[in-house]
Parts: structure tokens; C-alpha cells; sequence
């Protein structure tokens, strides 16, 4: 019993799962996958969290703190590019748990990365939510505020509770634009996703190259502010909190994982995706985070939109600047939402083909050939969660599920290494086994550092979902049927 569990998927089956599969369009190619990355990853942590680290946590030393964390996101993203290269099916992080640890961690993964991508998707919506009504401030247009925040709210002691608005109407609307895009086709919304992030790409390199010369660097000093007495408020401990935080911003370069069967070439070209959106993500944080606390005292940005706030500090010069931070805010939030909603259809995809979800989850749209019943429905839950709640419980219980997903695929390539040590592998992640080890240890760290709340909530998700397993996934599961796994 306690072996069919674990039962695997066998290499060749999965080899022949993705060279078989004709059903979804290969169309994407190294480009169109570096910007698929780019699309997920810069958003709602750089244009939100970052501000917000930097006065709570940090200071100017948010700087380390991004060098901290997108250390932990490169030894991820190394293990990830081995597998997107060595088993190139939509399922990213499921997929490869099915080939190494077996089908009940499959299973939790898969579930697991629900928090990432359908939660993901509707916390960045929360963050453009932010933007928009933002901008529209700007000329004269209030959205009132039961119209774009959250009805419910949680505090530690009180529980939950509500706050008198109605719903975050701008968030719901554009889960649902980018849900109706999707479902209409990845060519096309890998176009739109190309003009986006070349939008959101030229307001950062802006913002630098303009920002610069404003810089006053009396800003820096001090660089790193002396610890508050409490841990993770400034000094050492509070560059680690604030690590913790906008690890958030470096999420979603799995995102091109998901898009396997999409690609033309996934063997060479996935790890070329998600290694290189993530360098330039990288970078181009490190540079933005040095200009926005050099033009503003770090204890001015815990605001909405830190960024465009920075550019008033600047003084008159900079003001020209203002409107196309917004609009570079909110193009760039929306091609998360979309990539994050592109990517969860596609793990349902994967499962109901093996028989853990109904069969009716892999259907595809015979004129569009996108998974466009699941496209549906995820955008229907990411729309209600959006409207309902705050981002920072969403962002939380994202980072969680997240990091969760992360450990595991870290742990999973040690695994297939001993397992399949003759496997060919196109990519394959360096120094084994110590970038795989540091993966999974900073992952689990950050984990650790999360409120107990978020724990409970990781907790309940994961119970509803080996019900869900038991009840239902092992009795289909495909692989169980036929035998096949190893
Ligand atoms: N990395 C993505 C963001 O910053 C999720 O919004």
C-alpha cells in the first residue's frame, strides 16, 4: 500500500508523453521564453514589496538583501533548468516530483502550486489594483476605496474580520481580462506578453538612467541602520527579514517550466529561459533598489507605489517621469498576472492526463488548442480570492507555497542523479551536490521565517488536498492502472 504511493512515473514514459503530445501548439522559442520568465518575475516585487522592505526592514541595505535572496533563487533556478531540460513536460515541479519521489508528492506539489500560480496571480491583481487607483488619482478620478480593497482581513489576535469595503473590483477585472487572452491563445498572449515587458523593461532602465544623476548620497547613510532592538527591524537581522520579503519578487522564472510542450526546442531553450530572465531580473533589481534609496530616505517609501514616489523626491526634473512609472507599474503587474494564470492551467493539464484530476481538466479548445476549461476556471477562483483579500496574506501564503515547491524540485534533482545517473541530461545544474543542498536549505530557512499564521494555512491547503488524493486522484491515477511506473 505504502508503495503504490510512491509509485513513479518511468523516464521513457515521460519521454514519450512529451514527444507525443500534438494537442498544444509549439510556438515559443528562446526569446519568446527569456521574455515569458521576465514577464513573471518583475512585478509586484519590485514595484511594491521593495519600498516597503526597505523602510520596514532594511533601509538601503534592501540592496543585500535583494543580493541575498536572488543567490537562493539562482541555486532554484539552476535545479529547475536541469529538469525543464531533462523531462520537458507542462507539469514543471509535479512532473519532476512524479519522476523521482513518486505519485503522493506529486500530488502534493501539484496542490502545492496551486498557492503559487492561482494565489500568485491574484496577489499581484491586489498590487495593480494599488496602481491603478493610484493613477487615476493623478487626474482627479477617485475609485473609492470599498471598491478596491479588501472586504476581509486577519489579525493575529482578533482573528478575522471585515472591513466595511465590498470587494477589490479593479483586481477581479483584470484576472478576468488576462484569463479571457488566455483562453483565446498562447501565441497571442505570448505577443502581448512581448510588448509588456518591453514596456516594463524600458520604465526600469528609465528610472535608472534618469534617476542616477537626482541621487543625493546622504540617502545611503547609513547603509545599513542600526538594528531597532527587535529582530528583523534594520541592522543584520533585519537585511535577512527583509531577504525573506521580496524573495517574492524573484518568483515565477518556474513559470517558463510550464510551458514544455509549448516551446519549440525545451530541451535547449528552457534552461536558456529561465537562467537568463533571471539573471537580468537580477541585475536589473540590484540597480533599481541602489536608485530608488539614493533619490529618497528609506523611511519615506512604505507606500503603495514607492517607485513613482521616488521620482517626486527627485524634484521638478523628474517629474516628466511620473505617469510612465505608473504605466510601466501597471503593464508590468499585468504580465504577471497573465503568466502566473498561464502556467496553472497547464499543471491541471498535465494531472488530469494522468488521470489525478477529472479527465474534463485536459480538454482543449478545438479552434484556440488551449487548455481553456481549466483557463476558466482558475481565472473564476483567482478572481474571487483577488476581491477578497489583502495582499499581505496572499503574499505570504504565496511565498510559502512557493518556497515549498522550490525545496522539493532542489531535493528531487539529488535524487534523480542517484536514481538515473545515466539519464541524459541537455542541462546540467553545477557542483552537485552543493548547489541542490543550498537550494533546499535557503528555501526551508525563508519557510521558517514566515508567521505561524501562514504555516496554519499551508497546513489546512495541504489537508483538502490529500483528501482530495485519497478520495479520489490515487483511485484514477493513470499510472497506478497500467503499471507503468518504476
Ligand atoms: N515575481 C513576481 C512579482 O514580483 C511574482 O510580482
Amino acid at each position: 500500500m505504502f508503495k503504490d504511493l510512491l509509485v513513479r512515473k518511468s523516464m521513457d514514459q515521460l519521454m514519450r508523453e512529451a514527444s507525443n503530445t500534438r494537442e498544444l501548439k509549439r510556438v515559443l522559442g528562446p526569446l519568446n521564453l527569456t521574455t515569458l520568465g521576465i514577464g513573471a518575475i518583475i512585478g509586484a516585487g519590485i514595484f511594491v514589496l521593495t519600498g516597503q522592505a526597505a523602510a520596514q526592514y532594511a533601509g538601503p541595505a534592501i540592496v543585500l538583501s535583494f543580493l541575498i535572496s536572488g543567490f537562493g533563487a539562482a541555486m532554484a533556478a539552476l535545479c529547475y533548468a536541469e529538469f525543464a531540460s531533462t523531462v520537458p513536460i507542462s507539469g514543471s515541479a509535479y512532473t519532476y516530483a512524479y519522476a523521482t519521489l513518486g505519485e503522493l508528492f506529486a500530488w502534493i506539489i501539484g496542490w502545492d502550486l496551486m498557492l503559487e500560480y492561482l494565489f500568485g496571480a491574484s496577489t499581484v491583481a491586489v498590487g495593480w489594483s494599488g496602481y491603478v487607483v493610484s493613477f487615476f488619482q493623478d487626474f482627479g478620478i477617485m475609485i473609492p476605496s470599498y471598491l478596491s480593497s479588501a472586504p476581509l482581513t486577519h489579525d493575529p489576535v482578533l482573528g478575522w474580520q471585515t472591513t466595511g469595503a465590498l470587494l477589490n473590483i479593479p483586481a477581479m477585472f483584470i484576472v478576468a481580462i488576462m484569463t479571457v487572452l488566455l483562453v483565446i491563445g498562447i501565441k497571442e498572449s505570448a505577443v502581448f506578453n512581448n510588448i509588456i515587458v518591453l514596456v516594463k523593461l524600458s520604465v526600469l532602465l528609465l528610472f535608472i538612467t534618469f534617476g542616477i544623476a537626482y541621487i543625493k548620497t546622504g540617502n545611503w547613510i547609513p547603509f545599513i541602520p542600526p538594528n531597532t532592538g527587535d529582530f528583523g527591524h534594520f541592522g543584520w537581522s533585519g537585511i535577512l527579514r527583509g531577504a525573506g520579503v521580496i524573495f517574492f519578487a524573484y518568483f515565477g522564472f518556474d513559470a517558463v517550466s510550464t510551458a514544455a510542450q509549448e516551446a519549440r526546442n525545451p530541451k535547449k531553450d528552457m534552461p536558456i529561459g529561465i537562467l537568463s530572465s533571471l539573471a537580468i531580473s537580477t541585475v536589473l533589481y540590484i540597480i533599481v533598489s541602489l536608485v530608488l534609496t539614493g533619490l529618497v530616505k528609506y523611511d519615506h517609501l512604505l507606500v503603495p507605489d514607492p517607485i513613482a514616489v521616488a521620482v517626486n523626491a527627485a524634484g521638478t526634473g523628474l517629474f516628466w517621469l511620473r505617469p510612465f512609472i505608473k504605466i510601466g507599474a501597471i503593464a508590468g503587474l499585468s504580465s504577471v498576472v497573465l503568466v502566473l494564470l498561464l502556467s496553472q492551467p497547464r499543471i491541471f493539464y498535465t494531472m488530469a492526463k494522468d488521470g489525478l484530476l477529472p479527465g474534463i481538466f485536459s480538454s482543449v479548445h478545438p479552434k484556440f488548442k488551449t487548455p481553456y476549461i481549466t483557463t476558466i476556471l482558475t481565472g473564476i477562483v483567482a478572481m474571487v480570492v483577488a476581491g477578497l483579500f489583502p495582499i499581505e496574506i496572499l503574499g505570504a501564503l504565496v511565498s510559502i507555497g512557493t518556497l515549498l515547491a522550490f525545496a522539493i524540485v532542489c531535493l528531487s534533482v539529488l535524487v534523480l542523479r542517484r536514481t538515473q545517473p545515466d539519464l541524459p541530461r541537455p542541462f546540467k545544474t553545477p557542483f552537485v551536490p552543493w548547489v541542490p543542498v543550498l537550494g533546499a536549505l535557503f528555501s526551508f530557512v525563508q519557510m521558517a521565517a514566515l508567521p505561524v499564521d501562514t504555516w496554519l494555512r499551508l497546513l489546512i491547503w495541504m489537508g483538502i488536498g490529500l483528501v482530495i488524493y485519497f478520495s479520489y486522484s490515487r483511485r484514477h491515477s493513470k499510472v497506478q492502472s497500467m503499471g507503468t511506473g518504476s
